[in-house]
């Protein structure tokens, strides 16, 4: 609490933040949900205990602050269609009942995935199998939640760090086509949801440059694509707020909308020049690469709640042309940050501690909203 109080009146006296004490947390007043209520969605990922509701307090802090969810895993092919004949929807019919509970905006994450692919979809090597296997998943879950989920991820990360398509199973079985042929099948399932392609590092040039030929390629051939999802799994430092607003503007420019879908900020090292969220990699944990187990300091909370108050700005800048953004969880005590790209350390990336208290970045935000 005394880390949190002085880090406040240092947010205060750097940023001219309008925060009196601690506790004054306008999280108890008007949350960020209504805060941006005029601007955009703003979202959060819902992990297991989440979507069952494991902690009152938590799922009600959950429908306070965001008018938005996504699901963090269990919409993935692995859960959810594991085997060629099985479909399990316990969780995400829970997942949905709780957004319809809050009135939120619920977005589906995500329907072809290279990762957390189901097994049986990867041992696939004939391309007719491929594309029936395929349309099976799309159509059956999209029609499932058909009219209740309002926009989906339909492909995720197709894209190499050089711009061009990742040898994925559906790539090096079907060949560039898949991507057009699995919004086509979205889009025929349920033409009312939000179709999105997602990915991260989309602020990185090469790469921003095949997802704009991503998109247009889609559109060249006259299937509905209404979004791009920039992921934001971004760091203290970088990128710049230039890269991002240059992104959001070129995303914008092919006339779709812009979401920022898994948004966090990690405050560690970032091992070899590491960036993005490539999971495949992972370094052994130590000292140097840990430098916070205890505590935040100060000085790194006014520069997390600085940094979260430049990327808001530059969202509100442009906030005609985005739809949503979504934080990549609640709170710092379950983000993936924790175990990515090192396993085991304590990372800050989000907007509550582990407490769930509101963090001076919470503070910084909201404050642009006053
Ligand atoms: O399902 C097992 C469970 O049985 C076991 O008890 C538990 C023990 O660790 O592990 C569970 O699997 C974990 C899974 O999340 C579900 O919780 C995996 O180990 C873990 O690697 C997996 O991580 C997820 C990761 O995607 C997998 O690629 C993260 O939680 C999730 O935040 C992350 O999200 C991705 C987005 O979907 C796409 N964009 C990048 C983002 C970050 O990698």
């Amino acid at each position: 609490m005394k880390i949190l109080k002085s880090t406040l009146i240092a947010t205060t006296l750097l940023m001219g933040i309008s925060c009196k004490t601690s506790n004054n947390h306008k999280a108890q007043e008007t949350g960020l949900r209504d805060a941006y209520k005029n601007s955009f969605h703003v979202g959060t990922a819902l992990n297991r205990d989440d979507i069952l509701q494991t902690d009152s307090l938590r799922s009600a802090l959950i429908g306070k602050e965001f008018s938005s969810i996504t699901a963090e895993n269990i919409m993935k092919s692995m859960f959810m269609h594991p085997e060629k004949d099985v479909y399990q929807f316990d969780m995400s019919d829970k997942y949905v009942e709780f957004g319809e509970k809050n009135n939120m905006f619920i977005h589906g994450h995500t329907l072809i995935w290279h990762s957390q692919l189901a097994p049986w979809m990867r041992s696939i090597s004939d391309s007719t199998e491929m594309a029936q296997a395929m349309e099976s998943h799309i159509k059956t879950i999209v029609e499932k939640y058909k009219g209740r989920i309002n926009s989906w991820d339909v492909v995720n990360e197709a894209l190499n760090e050089d711009g061009t398509l990742r040898n994925s199973a559906f790539y090096k079985t079907i060949g560039s086509e898949y991507l057009a042929m699995a919004f086509k099948w979205a889009a025929e399932t349920d033409p009312n949801t939000d179709l999105y392609y997602n990915d991260y590092n989309l602020t990185n040039k090469a790469k921003r440059a095949g997802a704009v030929k991503l998109v247009k390629d889609i559109q060249s051939k006259g299937i509905k694509i209404d979004g791009v999802g920039m992921q934001g799994h971004w760091h203290i430092d970088s990128p710049s707020i230039e890269e991002i607003e240059e992104s959001i503007l070129d995303y914008a420019n092919l006339g779709v909308k812009v979401a920022i879908t898994e948004l966090d900020v990690s405050v560690l090292p970032n091992p070899w020049n590491l960036v993005g969220a490539e999971i495949s990699q992972n370094f052994e944990n130590n000292k140097k690469l840990n430098p916070y187990p205890e505590a935040l300091p100060d000085s790194m909370q006014v520069k997390l709640a600085k940094r979260y108050s430049d990327i808001f700005k530059v969202f509100l800048k442009h906030q005609d042309k985005i739809s949503r953004v979504t934080f990549w969880g609640t709170s710092d005590k379950e983000s993936w940050l924790n175990d990515f790209p090192v396993r085991g350390r304590t990372n800050y990336p989000l907007l509550f501690d582990r407490e769930l208290k509101p963090k001076a970045a919470y503070d910084s935000i909201l404050a642009l909203k006053k």
